[in-house]
């Protein structure tokens, strides 16, 4: 596998009126070429300002250190023109909410076509021409009506697919999709998803997936992430962690998961997450861990490859114990 993009212990602060939060704490992640990733975790774990930070989309008040490796080069030490060249063409993102990225104002037409011309150099006609072809790749039915439209006159499902038809059209290396189902009813939620494979088929692009539903993750990622307050603290391929969790927290997610099977009670996470403008010592998740020792609270656990392609960051897994 080749890898793709390398996140290295990504620290992420933003300075604000209350203090200052600690929000990633040594980020690691890799994604490999032609596959796909999901990001798991509690809201407010950190999810979406990872991928924000991929773009280098972050407000002011945000201080970024460590290192994200994409095509050989540091992103985090390239200037906004040579972002502007990365972003939305190599790397491409869509969103939770469409709306908030489609200019309600404007016919589909002249926000596809302006992007595409603006962004290959091409004229009109042919630019017309690529995003009928990409409305067709995204199985969008009648494509000069969906052009013709105004992005309130489609339903939530036809503007996804507009969004990722976009997001194609500079047939990106990676495609970010921060929770791209979670605002759609379970069908249409399937129906993306299975587009998402087939187009990874089809453009052979690797997609980090963020999502807090691990049904999501089962049905569509071949590896997952799981993050508890701005910690990577296991990755592994996704057959693997639904059969073989190691970290804690990762089990007590797996148990919160409702198994229509059995009418086993539903075990909850015992306390609350940590505040990142004072999170916990050591391990984050020490406060709320059933199996928590003395160096827990004093020493960060780091990522490790406990076993072949399954890393874990927690003291019960020392380096060398097995693999
Ligand atoms: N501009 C900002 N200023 C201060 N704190 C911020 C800012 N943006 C995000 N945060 C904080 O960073 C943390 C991580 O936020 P993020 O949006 O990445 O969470 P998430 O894992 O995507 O959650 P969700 O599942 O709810 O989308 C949160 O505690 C959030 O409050
Ligand atoms: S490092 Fe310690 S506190 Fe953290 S998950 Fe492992 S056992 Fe629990
Ligand atoms: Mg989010």
């Amino acid at each position: 596998m080749k890898e793709l993009l390398s996140i290295e212990n990504l620290h992420l602060n933003f300075r604000t009126f209350w203090g200052t939060a600690y929000v990633l704490n040594g980020v690691n992640l890799k994604i490999y070429e032609n596959e796909i990733v999901g990001l798991v975790g509690e809201t407010g774990c950190g999810k979406s300002v990872t991928s924000m930070s991929i773009l280098k989309l972050l407000p002011s008040n945000a201080e970024l250190s460590g290192k994200i490796i994409f095509e050989g080069q540091n992103l985090l030490e390239l200037s906004e023109k040579e972002m502007k060249k990365i972003r939305g063409k190599k790397i491409s993102m869509i969103f939770q909410d469409p709306m908030s990225s489609l200019n309600p104002l404007f016919k589909i037409k002249t926000q596809m076509v302006d992007i595409i011309k603006l962004h290959h150099n091409i004229h009109k006609d042919e630019a017309l021409k690529k995003a009928m072809e990409l409305l067709k790749a995204v199985n969008l039915p009648d494509p000069h009506r969906i052009l013709r439209s105004y992005p309130h006159e489609l339903s939530g499902g036809m503007r996804q697919r507009i969004m990722i038809a976009m997001a194609l059209s500079f047939e990106p290396s990676l495609l970010i999709a921060d929770e791209p189902t979670t605002a759609l009813d379970v069908t249409i939620q399937k129906q993306i998803l299975d587009l998402i494979l087939d187009l990874k088929k089809e453009y052979h692009f690797s997609v980090l997936l963020i999502t807090h539903d691990l049904g999501v993750v089962a049905q569509t990622c071949d590896r997952v992430g799981v993050m508890y307050a701005g910690n990577i603290v296991e990755v592994a391929d996704v057959n693997e962690l639904f059969e073989n969790p190691y970290h804690p927290y990762t089990k007590g997610l797996l148990l919160a998961i409702p198994d229509p099977r059995y009418k086993k009670p539903l075990k909850p996470l015992r306390g609350n997450v940590p505040s990142l403008f004072k999170p916990p010592h050591g391990c984050r998740f020490h406060p709320r861990c059933e199996l928590a020792m003395d160096i827990c609270r004093r020493e960060k656990p780091q990522l490790i490859e406990y076993s072949k392609n399954h890393a874990v960051a927690c003291h019960l897994f020392r380096r060398g114990d097995k693999k």
